[in-house]
C-alpha cells in the first residue's frame, strides 16, 4: 500500500492541453474534460492502454478523438479509468463525470463552503474532480468554462485570465478562463459564489500593472485592507530581494471559512482559510495580523518557488515548502524584527518539529514512503525543511544563496524538479561541493551537537571540540555538513576576536561559522586574553539539540550579555529547562519545591534591561513548554511536569510582582489603538506581564484584567485579558466568557477564539469539554472550529488531556472516530496527540495506547488515520 520514493517513474503519457467545462448545480455537478495526450516513448510501449486516476467519480461518457467508446473501450474501478485501443501516439480523450460537491465533507476536490463552490486539489484532490494523470510532473495549459446560476453565483473564477463571459438559458451564465502557464493539476482552482471583491493594483518593477482582487463574504467586506497591503508588500519584497516579478496580469485571493489547512497557492487564484485573510483591529490580534501577512506572503512566494518551478513527485514536497517557508520567514523578519521572529520560529520548531522527529511519525524532510500524502504536510517538511534551506544561506552567505536561486530559476523555470536539482544549483553557482549536505534530506531525527570548550590560560588559546551524534531513531546516521555559528563572550560581556593561529585577535571577526563535517572536529582560537564564555550555535544555525556542560552562572551571564539575541534568549531557556526538570523530578517523588533566587534575579535583570524591546522581554520570561520539557525525559509524569511549571510561574509571579506591574504600566501603549512596531512590542510585553501576574489570582490583578477586558478597543488586549480571567474558576470567568460570547457570537473567527481560550484554560476538564462539544455553535464539519476545541484541548491543555483516569484521551479518540467519516485529513491531525504515548509513564502510556487501539478497530478507517495510528502502534 505505501508508495516509495525509490520507485519513481516518469509518467506513461504527457498531457499538453486541458479543457474543462463545469456545470455547477445544487444537486450534483457535471464535469466534462477534453485532454490532449501524448505517449511518453521512454516509458510506454506503443499500443499500451492509458490509465487515469479518479475518486468518487460517476463516469457518464468516454470518447477518443471525437468517437464515443462503447463498454469494451474503457473500464473504471473506484480509482482507475483504463482506456484501451488508443488510435496512436497522440490523441484527445474526452470524459464526462458527475460529482457531488454539495455532500463533500472531506473538503478535498470540489466542495461547498458557506453556499459557495471552491476547490482544494493539493496534493491529490484533482482526481476527485475528473479522470486525470494527477501527479505533479504532468504539466499542462488549462482552459476552463464554468457555468452556474447567475443570481446565486455571480462570480465564477478559475486560474489565469478571464477571456469570455456569456449569458446562458434559464438564468445561468458562463465564464471562460485561460491559464497560459503550464501547471500540474494540484494548482487547479475554481471558485463560484456571491462574494465581495476588494480591489487594488500593484505596479511591477518593469512597469506592468497587476490587478489584485480579494474575494470575501459580503459581511467581511471591511476586513480586507490588511490582506491587500500584505500582498502588495510581498510583491515588492520578492522583487527587491530575489528579483522575482509576478507573471500574470491578475492575482486573486478568495477567503473561505471551511478549509483543511492554511491556504493554497493555486496559480493566479489562491484559496485561503478566512483566518489568514480577514483582519480588523477589533476582531484580530497583533499575532493574527502578522500571521495573515506571513501566509499571504507564503502563498505569493509560491508563484516562483512551487508554481513556476514545481515538484517532480510528492516526496520532493520540501523543495517548494521548505524553501517558501524560508522565504516567508525572511520577509517577516524584514517587516517586523529579525530577532523576535527567529526566537518565535525556533520555539515552534522545538515544540512541534522536534517532537515529531523523535516520535513514531519521524521522517526525513524528503520522506522515503507514504500511504496518504496529506499526512506529510508536516512541520518536518515545512519547518525543518526551512531550517535546511537556511543552512545553505549560512554556508554560502546571502549573496551566494542569491546566486544559487538565480541559477535554479535559470535552469528549471517551467519544470518539475527535485531537491537534488536545488542542491546542485546552490553548489554550482558557488563552486562548492554540497554532496555531503544531502544527508539532511536522507536522515530523520534530530542530531545532537555536543560542544566542549577548553581555555588554556598560559597559551591564551581557546579550543572548541564539536561532536555530532545520531538521533536515537536513525540507525544509519552519517555525519552531516553542519554550519555552527560561534562566538566567545569576554568577561565584560563584549565579544572577543576569533583568531586562528597566526592571525591578529584584535582584527579577527567576533563571529565565525564553523563547518562541522566529521563526527568530531576541534578548532583553536588564539590571543584569547581572558577566560571567555562560549556562545555556540548562534542564531540556531542548525536544527540540532545542543548539549554542553554549562554552569548556571555561565548561562545567566549569556542570558544577560550575549550579543546574539537568539543565544541570549536560549541561555535563559536552557537555564529554566534545567530548573524545571529538576523540580519535576522532585514533584514526582512528592518532595517540596523551591526556586533558586538566582533564577528570579536573572529574569528581573532581563525585564529591566532597557536595551530590549517588549517582544524580546516577553520571550525572555516565557518558560519552556510542556512539549520541550517532556522531550527531555523518558517515562514522563505529566502531573509532575505541570506541578513544576505551575510552581515556577507562581513563584516568578509573586517575586517579580513589582517589576511586572511597572513593566506593564510602562509598556502599555496609551491612547487609541495603533499598529506600529513600538505599540506591538508594548502590548506583547504588557500582556505577558499581566498573564504572569494573574497566575497568583490576586484580587487587584483580576480587577486589572477586568478593566482591560472592558475597555479594550482591540482584540489583542481583549483576548489577553480574557485569557487571564478564564483561569479563575467562578464568576469572573463565566461573566467574561458570557460578555465575549454576546458581543461576538456572529463572527466565526472570533468564536474560534472563544472556544480555544476555554479549551486551553486551567479549569477546563473533560466535563467542560463535553459541554462545549454539545454547544450549539460547535460543529465537526468546520475544521477551524474542530481545531479550536478538540485540537487545543488535545495539544495545549495538558492538565485536561492527560487526566489520570484517561477521560481526556477517550474524549479526543471519540472526536477522531467521528471526524474520520467526515473529514479524514482533520481526523488524522487530531489523532497525532496520542502519538507520543511511549514517552509517558504508566498509567498514562497504557491509557493512550488503548485509545489508539480502539481507533484502529474502526471498520472502514480512512487511510489518513490508519497510517498515523498504525505507525504509532507499530
Ligand atoms: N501548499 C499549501 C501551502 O503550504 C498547503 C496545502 C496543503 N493541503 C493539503 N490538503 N495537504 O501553502
Ligand atoms: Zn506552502
Amino acid at each position: 500500500q505505501p508508495k516509495y520514493r525509490k520507485d519513481y517513474q516518469a509518467p506513461g503519457f504527457w498531457i499538453h492541453e486541458v479543457e474543462l467545462w463545469f456545470d455547477l448545480g445544487a444537486d450534483g455537478t457535471t464535469v466534462r474534460s477534453s485532454i490532449r495526450f501524448e505517449r511518453n516513448a521512454a516509458v510506454t510501449e506503443p499500443g499500451s492502454p492509458l490509465v487515469l486516476m479518479g475518486e468518487e467519480l460517476e463516469t457518464l461518457r468516454v470518447s477518443v478523438d471525437g468517437k464515443e467508446l462503447g463498454a469494451s473501450g474503457w473500464s473504471a474501478t473506484a480509482t482507475e479509468l483504463t482506456v484501451r485501443d488508443l488510435p496512436g501516439d497522440s490523441f484527445t480523450l474526452e470524459t464526462e463525470v458527475r460529482i457531488h460537491p454539495e455532500s463533500n465533507t472531506a473538503l478535498s476536490g470540489l466542495y461547498r463552503s458557506s453556499g459557495n463552490f471552491c476547490t482544494q486539489c493539493e496534493a491529490e484532490g484533482f482526481r476527485r474532480i475528473t479522470w486525470f494523470l494527477d501527479r505533479p510532473d504532468v504539466m499542462a495549459t488549462y482552459r476552463v468554462t464554468v457555468t452556474a446560476d447567475k443570481t446565486k453565483y455571480p462570480m465564477l473564477l478559475s486560474n489565469g485570465n478571464r477571456i469570455e463571459e456569456r449569458e446562458e438559458e434559464g438564468g445561468r451564465h458562463s465564464v471562460v478562463w485561460e491559464d497560459p502557464f503550464k501547471k500540474p493539476s494540484y494548482l487547479f482552482a475554481l471558485v463560484a459564489g456571491d462574494l465581495h471583491c476588494h480591489r487594488g493594483t500593484f505596479e511591477t518593477m518593469t512597469g506592468r500593472t497587476i490587478d489584485l482582487e480579494i474575494y470575501v463574504e459580503h459581511k467581511d467586506a471591511d476586513k480586507c485592507d490588511h490582506a491587500l497591503g500584505s500582498l502588495q508588500r510581498s510583491m515588492k519584497w520578492d522583487e527587491e530581494t530575489f528579483g522575482l516579478e509576478y507573471d500574470l496580469d491578475l492575482y486573486m485571493i478568495v477567503a473561505v471559512s471551511d478549509f483543511n489547512m492554511g491556504a493554497m497557492e493555486n496559480k493566479g487564484l489562491n484559496v485561503f482559510n478566512s483566518k489568514y485573510v480577514l483582519a480588523r483591529t477589533d476582531t484580530a490580534s497583533d499575532a493574527d495580523f502578522e500571521a495573515v501577512e506571513a501566509v499571504i506572503a507564503h502563498e505569493y512566494f509560491h508563484n516562483w518557488t512551487g508554481n513556476r518551478v514545481t515538484c517532480r513527485d510528492w516526496f520532493q514536497l520540501t523543495l517548494k515548502e521548505g524553501l517558501t517557508v524560508y522565504r516567508d520567514a525572511r520577509f517577516t523578519a524584514d517587516k517586523t524584527s529579525e530577532a523576535v521572529k527567529r526566537i518565535d520560529d525556533v520555539q515552534g520548531l522545538r515544540a512541534h518539529q522536534f517532537a515529531e522527529d523523535s516520535g513514531p511519525m519521524a521522517h526525513p524532510i524528503r520522506p522515503e514512503q507514504y500511504i496518504e500524502m496529506n499526512n506529510f504536510y508536516t512541520s518536518t517538511v515545512y519547518e525543518k525543511g526551512a531550517e535546511v534551506i537556511r543552512m545553505y544561506e549560512t554556508l554560502l552567505g546571502r549573496d551566494g544563496f542569491r546566486k544559487g536561486m538565480d541559477l535554479y530559476f535559470e535552469r528549471h523555470d517551467g519544470q518539475a524538479v527535485t531537491c537534488d536539482d536545488f542542491r546542485a544549483a546552490m553548489a554550482d553557482a558557488n563552486g562548492r561541493d554540497l554532496d555531503q549536505f544531502e544527508r539532511w534530506y536522507l536522515q530523520k531525527g534530530t542530531p545532537t551537537l555536543k560542544a566542549v570548550g577548553c581555555y588554556d590560560e598560559p597559551n591564551q588559546t581557546y579550543t572548541l571540540e564539536l561532536t555530532q551524534s545520531a538521533p536515537e531513531n536513525e540507525p544509519h546516521f552519517e555525519p552531516t555538513h553542519m554550519p555552527v555559528s560561534f562566538g566567545l563572550v569576554g568577561p565584560t560581556g563584549a565579544d572577543m576576536g576569533l583568531a586562528f593561529e597566526g592571525e591578529d585577535a584584535s582584527k579577527a571577526p567576533t563571529n565565525r561559522v564553523l563547518e562541522l563535517r566529521e563526527m568530531t572536529q576541534t578548532w583553536t582560537f588564539h590571543g584569547v586574553c581572558a577566560r571567555p564564555v562560549p556562545s555556540v550555535l548562534r542564531g540556531f544555525s542548525a536544527p540540532v539539540n545542543l548539549e554542553m556542560e554549562r554552569s548556571q552562572e555561565d548561562l545567566a551571564f549569556l542570558f544577560a550579555h550575549d550579543s546574539d539575541s537568539f543565544n541570549r534568549w536560549d541561555a535563559g531557556q536552557t537555564l529554566f529547562k534545567g530548573v524545571l526538570l529538576a523540580l519535576a523530578d522532585r514533584a514526582a517523588k512528592g518532595e517540596a519545591l523551591t526556586l533558586d533566587p538566582a533564577v528570579v534575579e536573572a529574569v528581573r535583570n532581563l525585564l529591566n534591561d532597557e536595551s530590549l524591546d517588549g517582544s524580546l522581554k516577553s520571550q525572555a520570561m516565557s518558560l519552556p513548554g510542556f512539549s520541550v520539557l517532556s522531550q527531555a525525559r523518558t517515562h514522563v509524569n505529566p502531573a509532575a511536569l505541570i506541578e513544576a511549571r505551575d510552581f515556577v510561574i507562581e513563584t516568578l509571579s509573586r517575586e517579580l510582582r513589582g517589576d511586572l506591574l511597572a513593566q506593564r504600566k510602562a509598556a502599555r501603549p496609551t491612547g487609541a489603538y495603533r499598529a506600529d512596531k513600538e505599540s506591538i512590542h508594548g502590548r506583547r510585553l504588557a500582556n505577558a506581564a499581566l498573564g504572569l501576574l494573574s497566575a497568583t489570582g490576586e484580587d487587584d490583578i483580576i480587577e486589572m484584567a477586568e478593566e482591560q477586558f472592558a475597555a479594550a478597543d482591540n482584540m489583542t488586549d481583549s483576548q489577553a485579558a480574557l485569557g487571564c480571567l478564564v483561569q479563575i474558576p467562578g464568576s469572573h470567568r463565566t461573566q467574561a466568557l458570557q460578555a465575549f460570547y454576546e458581543r461576538w457570537s456572529g463572527d466565526a473567527l472570533v468564536m474560534d477564539k472563544w472556544f480555544a481560550i476555554q479549551a486551553m484554560s486551567r479549569p477546563f476538564d473533560v466535563a467542560a469539554y463535553e459541554l462545549l462539544r454539545a454547544h450549539k455553535n460547535f460543529t465537526m464539519e468546520n475544521p477551524n472550529r474542530v481545531r479550536s476545541l478538540v485540537g487545543v484541548f488535545a495539544m495545549q491543555n495538558f492538565r485536561g488531556f492527560h487526566a489520570q483516569d484517561g477521560s481526556g484521551y477517550r474524549a479526543v479518540a471519540d472526536a477522531v472516530l467521528e471526524l474520520d467519516s467526515l473529514n479524514p485529513q482533520v481526523a488524522s491531525r487530531m489523532v497525532r496527540a496520542l502519538n507520543p504515548w511511549k514517552q509517558f509513564a504508566a498509567p498514562w502510556s497504557d491509557l493512550m495506547k488503548a485509545q489508539l487501539e480502539r481507533i484502529r478497530e474502526k471498520k472502514g478507517l480512512s487511510k489518513d488515520v490508519f497510517e498515523i495510528v498504525s505507525s504509532a502502534l507499530g
